[in-house]
């Protein structure tokens, strides 16, 4: 009897050794660093001609990390042409709720001194914990033809399902120079695991195109961004005195690109409050000195609505004028979870009116709105849009994960500057 009861016992040790091992296997955090890099991210600059910003974490035991360099080869990498880049170390704790708090550390550095149009190779970590080798491209500083892809709001599911788009995205056109999101990258701002989700969904492809974004309501934390806008991404900062990487302009090279932060200030429902007092002057002397040829600007909130019970008529009131005077060529947002597209203004004197779209890429999707402002529109599509830019035209294709093209059009420059819109959508009527 002592014999059974003793195997028993054993028996029972095994089986709770088991059973807890496996639950603790399956409670496993995800998001946990550890001392091998990772999160690894490509960031513009505001000359990403010849620079370009790598950010990456590790645990806290990591205290000082750094980049190496190597101009691309077609041969074996080799290590006399390695140039090391010191990082810039932060310590950073996230806490969100009630779930376990994360503690890393952010390195970050701008390579600089690149040469403009050449490919490069770079690694991050130290000794015995370096990440792979990746390849990226900087910017020619002449007028050549390039391509960005454009994300309306990833927000939710970015592994289970937003993975699936932008991988599509890279496959569509895997020589794109960047990609831009307006806003909404993830739900929760602060929250870290989706953060993990969001690189896991990207993984290489964001350590070898750079990322550049303009922040949504959902990246915004009481008035704030959440603490990973600004430490996890290294974006510019030329824009307003505290809207560092939310509000700025880059040069790619015959584009400027500018992002104006619409989630600041509440929505900038305050007509008289910092973030929109002193984003309009901002705008306005940075399209007033712009010298380039084309010139897109991103923001979440749409200044006109695919959606029937949203509108954001101070969005138009205080920023169109000035997109108007300046020739703006195209507004990206996001926001409202369908598709729209059209040429509009509110003032009838305007021409030619600005082409503004709304899109989404994630699979948070609701049906489009009747708004007549709407040339094409779709509801319940995740999209993604490829822009190519030449130097007598911009295209514009917005394309679904199948790689079906969804909708298209082009702006033709012609000799004297001016541009001219060419419907390429067979399913719009040529009107206007
Ligand atoms: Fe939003």
């Amino acid at each position: 009897m002592k014999i059974i009861n003793h195997l028993s016992f054993r028996f029972l040790l095994v089986f709770c050794a088991i059973l807890f091992g496996g639950i603790n296997l399956s409670f496993a955090q995800v998001n946990l660093p550890s001392v091998n890099p990772d999160r690894i991210v490509l960031n513009l600059t505001v000359d990403p001609t010849t620079s370009v910003a790598v950010t990456w974490r590790t645990d806290t035991t990591v205290q000082s990390s750094v980049c190496e360099l190597q101009p691309a080869s077609t041969s074996r990498l080799n290590k006399e042409e390695t140039k090391s880049f010191s990082a810039l170390t932060t310590k950073v704790k996230h806490a969100y709720d009630k779930e376990p708090t994360i503690t890393v550390n952010q390195h970050s550095v701008v390579l600089k001194g690149l040469k403009p149009g050449a490919k490069y190779v770079y690694r991050v970590g130290v000794e015995n914990h370096w990440s792979e080798w990746f390849q990226f491209q900087t910017s020619e500083d002449s007028k050549r033809d390039f391509s960005f892809i454009y994300f309306g709001d990833p927000q939710l599911d970015l592994k289970s399902q937003w993975s699936r788009v932008v991988r599509a995205a890279y496959q569509y056109e895997p020589n794109c120079r960047f990609m831009l999101y307006a806003g909404d990258i993830i739900n929760r701002a602060g929250r870290d695991i989706e953060w993990y989700e969001w690189f896991a969904a990207g993984s290489y492809i964001f350590a070898t195109v750079p990322q550049i974004m303009t922040p949504g309501n959902h990246d915004y934390n009481d008035l704030v961004p959440g603490l990973h806008w600004n430490t996890q991404f290294t974006q510019p900062t030329n824009g307003p005195a505290d809207l560092d990487g939310t509000c700025f302009f880059i040069d790619y090279p015959n584009l400027r690109l500018i992002s104006i932060d619409s989630a600041s200030g509440s929505e900038l429902e305050d007509e008289n409050g910092y973030e929109l007092t002193v984003q309009k002057a901002w705008l306005d002397s940075v399209l007033r000195t712009n010298t380039k040829e084309w010139v897109v600007v991103t923001t979440h909130l749409p200044f006109y609505s695919t959606k029937d019970t949203r509108d954001n008529p101070q969005l138009r009131k205080h920023f169109q004028p000035i997109l108007e005077k300046y020739k703006v060529d195209l507004v990206l947002t996001g926001h409202d979870h369908s598709y729209g597209r059209g040429r509009a203004s509110d003032n009838l004197n305007s021409k030619p009116p600005i082409v503004y779209v709304v899109s989404v890429s994630g699979p948070k999707l609701y049906p489009t709105g009747t708004k007549s402002w709407m040339e094409f529109k779709g509801g319940n599509l995740e999209l993604f849009q490829k822009i190519s830019i030449s130097q007598n035209g911009l295209t514009y294709q917005s394309v679904t994960p199948n790689g079906e093209l969804f909708d298209e059009f082009r702006l033709q420059r012609k000799k004297d500057g001016a541009k001219k819109f060419i419907e390429m959508n067979p399913l719009v009527p040529k009107q206007k």
